[in-house]
């Protein structure tokens, strides 16, 4: 087969990404746009609704097709609705982002006295929310034959950094499991880490004075900050034929940051 930059395209897929609805400039918005661009019909999904739906309605005004849904990734029976969503408005499933994560509200959480209901809320949202929409998605992908599952970990993973980083470790570990368990039925699985992304929940994370941005600045390969559009183009290539021999993979978009001595 010879390549074609059509590869790329994701005419006729439809494709849900969680936590594309929350804050103003989130990475989630960036992903559900950059699938509408690429041609897909898109599911807004976030615990916001408000805010998933006035994500899809700027998709529908520049074109595209989206509809905005509100989940709670924690629960099945929410997920399993945002699933039939896409099935009523588009007629089936082809691509699910599990990007939505506590994050910037998290604070600094000290693993030796950490309250377990923290660790537990922090992992129940962070990990077992993907695996819970994995779950409700893997058969509406099985019916259209093949499927693409993107996990949103972080550059906070490598080396895992608090609760949150072992829950987007752990986060790595069910994207490999997930690929090997599903390969065969033409899903793949891989995942993104990002470095520092100037989202609006990055920006509140890492203020611009912030001494975490010195040392990032100081020990970063190339560039310290990415924009949330800068992931748009490695969620693409993971999303599409282009990248259709890809599995298990997590791939860091951090401007070489995961190299740090
Ligand atoms: N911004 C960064 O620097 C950075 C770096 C590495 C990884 N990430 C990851 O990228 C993703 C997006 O980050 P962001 O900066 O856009 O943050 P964000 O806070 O804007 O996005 C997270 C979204 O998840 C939603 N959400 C939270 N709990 C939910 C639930 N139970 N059900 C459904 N939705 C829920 C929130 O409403 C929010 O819209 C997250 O997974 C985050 O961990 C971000």
């Amino acid at each position: 087969m010879t390549f074609s930059i059509d590869q790329f395209r994701l005419d006729g897929k439809v494709a849900i990404v969680t936590g594309a609805g929350g804050r103003g400039n989130s990475i989630g918005r960036a992903y559900a746009v950059g699938l509408a661009a690429a041609g897909a019909a898109v599911v807004v999904a976030d615990i916001n609704e408000e805010g998933a739906k006035a994500v899809a309605d700027e998709i529908v005004a520049s074109g595209g097709k989206a509809i905005g849904v509100r989940v709670d990734i924690t629960d099945p029976a929410s997920a399993a609705a945002m699933v039939d969503a896409a099935k009523t408005s588009f007629g089936g499933l082809d691509i699910l982002v599990n990007n939505a994560a506590l994050m910037a509200e998290l604070g600094y959480q000290n693993i030796v006295d950490v309250p377990l209901e923290s660790w537990n809320r922090t992992l129940n949202v962070n990990l077992t929310g993907a695996l819970i929409c994995a779950q409700a998605a893997v058969p509406a992908m099985r019916e259209r034959g093949g499927g693409r599952i993107v996990n949103q970990t972080s550059g906070g993973a490598f080396p895992a950094t608090g609760v949150y980083g072992i829950g987007k470790l752990a986060l790595v570990g069910l994207t490999t499991t997930l690929a090997k368990t599903l390969g065969k039925e033409n899903i793949t699985a891989n995942a993104i880490a990002p470095g520092n992304v100037k989202s609006d929940a990055g920006k509140q994370l890492v203020p611009d004075d912030s001494p975490f941005l010195q040392f990032l600045n100081m020990t970063v390969a190339s560039r310290a900050q990415g924009e949330p559009d800068e992931l748009v183009g490695a969620l693409l290539l993971l999303c599409s034929d282009a990248g259709a021999w890809i599995s298990g993979q997590t791939l860091h978009v951090d401007g070489g940051w995961v190299l740090r001595p």
